[in-house]
């Protein structure tokens, strides 16, 4: 077993996990607030952009094998190497789906 640091970006906040165990089952013994929802990669609520790092993640249903390459199901996702994760970012497949410019980060504008 290796352990690996995973740090928030955003919110600065750091978890150490285990390449055995999912990045969710150790945000919630901490006590740091992950989203999820259904805990068996369907759902897309625990997604992360990665950052940096690799994960891997070969359960994470709700993923493209391409999204997968930038984005982690929290709670199908075990580290392989020290992480940076920035939450609620979703892959833009997902973004058009729900309507969501994810390009505008947020951002209103005066065209908005
Ligand atoms: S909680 Fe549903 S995909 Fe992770």
């Amino acid at each position: 077993m290796t352990e690996y640091t995973v740090e928030f970006v955003g919110t600065g906040e750091t978890v150490q996990v285990e390449d055995t165990d999912t990045i969710l089952s150790r945000c919630l013994d901490e006590g740091i607030a992950q989203e999820y929802s259904c805990r068996v990669g369907m759902c897309l609520a625990c997604t992360a952009e990665i950052i940096e790092g690799e994960v891997t993640q070969p359960a994470a249903r709700g993923l493209t094998e391409e999204e997968k390459e930038n984005y982690a199901l929290t709670c199908m996702a075990r580290p392989q190497s020290d992480l940076k994760l920035d939450r609620g970012k979703y892959p833009p497949s997902i973004e058009d789906e729900v309507g969501v410019d994810a390009s505008a980060d947020g951002e209103v504008t005066a065209d908005d």
